[in-house]
């Protein structure tokens, strides 16, 4: 797996895309807005780099990060992501993303309602812990004690 999809190219999608490359990982990067708009974002990632739209990213990436937060009516592209992995960094943030009554209820967690969204899709929480910008200072390498 040598490509990553990631949808979102805010505070977190940003950061993952710079700890990818600097990893060796290819990204194709999208936001809501169209890869015109991440024309600074691409040439700061440099050539393991490319913009596409939400759907462009799913496609290309062997798996995919969801860095968008959870909407209420799912906006991510179901059947360019059917079949992969999808890693979802979102926070439940009421203030920002609304109230989720299944998410109140503790019925549902977010990112069991984004499978729901996603059923032909395995998601999996990663990096809803960390600050945006430790992605890249805070990592060590596999096998540090
Ligand atoms: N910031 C942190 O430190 C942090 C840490 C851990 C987890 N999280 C969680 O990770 C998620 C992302 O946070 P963030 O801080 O990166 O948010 P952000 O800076 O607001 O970025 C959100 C990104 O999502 C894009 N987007 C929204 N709807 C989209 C769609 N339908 N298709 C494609 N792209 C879409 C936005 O594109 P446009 O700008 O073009 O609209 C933007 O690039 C949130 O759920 C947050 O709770 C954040």
């Amino acid at each position: 797996m040598t490509t990553i999809g990631i949808i979102g190219a805010g505070e977190v999608g940003s950061q993952i895309a710079r700890a990818a490359i600097s990893s060796g990982y290819d990204v194709v990067i999208a936001n809501s807005r169209g890869p015109h708009t991440l024309a600074v974002l691409i040439d700061e990632l440099g050539p393991s780099s490319r913009a596409a739209t939400a759907a462009g990213a799913a496609a290309a990436g062997d798996f995919v990060v969801i860095a968008v937060p959870l909407k209420l009516v799912n906006d991510m592209p179901v059947s360019e992501l059917a079949g992969k992995i999808v890693l979802d960094t979102n926070n439940y943030m009421p203030w920002r993303d609304g109230r989720f009554p299944l998410v109140d209820s503790g019925e549902k967690t977010v990112h069991e309602l984004r499978q729901a969204h996603l059923p032909t899709s395995e998601v999996a929480k990663a990096f809803t812990h960390i600050e945006a910008p430790r992605i890249t200072t805070a990592g060590l390498p596999a096998g540090t004690p």
